[in-house]
């Protein structure tokens, strides 16, 4: 079936479906590119600085100008794409590449002119019910690379991950590096100690999560106990709650992990973060 849907690459729109890239594209031979993930909320683009600040320091971190995003230029074009196709709750992808070189090289040439893609993706996030009920989670080593704070387009390591996690049943692979939690394959960690919320530190071996700030955010201004710190495996395996928080899904609450039930429902810490994650969406983006 044709789809009308309008997508932005390299200054143009066209039809997602009849917008073509060359194959000596670097993103597509080597996956040398960077990407975001940002919610609409009601038309309003979340956290929006936040991901733009992030996308700069991706590029940054690959020898990439970060001046190729300008922020203002970035803005008009998302809020064009949500005017164009009609979206009201949605997902906007940014995905910047090295550009098209002459040939494949390792080496990449200096003429190389970024290509820019924005385009929309629907992810539908899951219900309340859904929530409440909580997922499955399993435990696998971290064998990615140690530059993960960057949000790279080569993923596949997470890629081969979340498939492992999927053909078990679960709804994510929680990473452990030399036996301490980093992160999801595509989601940041929070656990329940004892009445106190923890996540990993930020460092090379995470993504620093926009979800994870807002509901660091969120935790600070409802006085929450909080602490970032180290989460050995033995914790992990002992938590009271655990949640994963993306994009997609702000609070994703775990009851199973591996063969071990934590809960039979989402654990209260886990549902008070959800519901003033939900509030917050609903005031702020009328
Ligand atoms: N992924 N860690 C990893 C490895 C991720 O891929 C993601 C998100 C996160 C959470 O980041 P944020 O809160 O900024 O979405 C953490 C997105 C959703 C994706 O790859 O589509």
């Amino acid at each position: 079936m044709p789809n009308s849907e309008v997508v932005y690459l390299n200054g143009k729109y066209s039809p997602k479906h009849q917008t073509t890239l060359s194959i000596l594209d670097r993103g597509f031979l080597f996956g040398d590119g960077v990407y975001e993930l940002v919610p609409v909320y009601n038309k309003h683009i979340f956290y929006i600085e936040n991901h733009l600040n992030r996308l700069k320091s991706s590029l940054e971190l690959i020898n990439i100008d970060p001046s190729t995003v300008d922020d203002d230029k970035f803005i008009k074009i998302i809020k064009s794409l949500i005017d164009q196709n009609g979206y009201i709750n949605h997902y906007i992808y940014i995905h910047i590449s090295r550009g098209v070189d002459k040939k494949r090289n390792h080496i990449y040439s200096k003429e190389c002119e970024p290509t820019i893609l924005i385009m929309g993706e629907n992810y539908k996030p899951f219900d309340k019910a859904t929530i409440e009920l909580g997922k499955k989670a399993i435990i696998e080593e971290d064998y990615r690379w140690l530059k993960s704070n960057i949000k790279s387009t080569s993923l596949l390591a997470n890629v081969l991950i979340k498939n492992k996690a999927y053909t078990d049943d679960a709804y994510e692979a929680l990473l452990l590096r030399d036996e301490y939690l980093t992160e999801g394959s595509a989601s940041n960690v929070f656990i329940v100690d004892k009445g106190v919320i923890k996540t990993p530190k930020l460092s090379n071996k995470l993504l620093p999560g926009i979800t994870r700030k807002f509901l660091t955010d969120l935790i600070v201004q409802n006085n929450l106990d909080f602490e970032e710190c180290d989460i050995p495996r033995n914790l992990l395996l002992s938590a009271d709650e655990i949640f994963c928080s993306s994009s997609t899904n702000p609070v994703v609450p775990i009851t199973q992990l591996d063969n071990n039930t934590i809960s039979n429902t989402a654990g209260p810490v886990s549902m008070k973060l959800y519901q003033h994650a939900q509030q917050f969406i609903k005031d702020t983006y009328k």
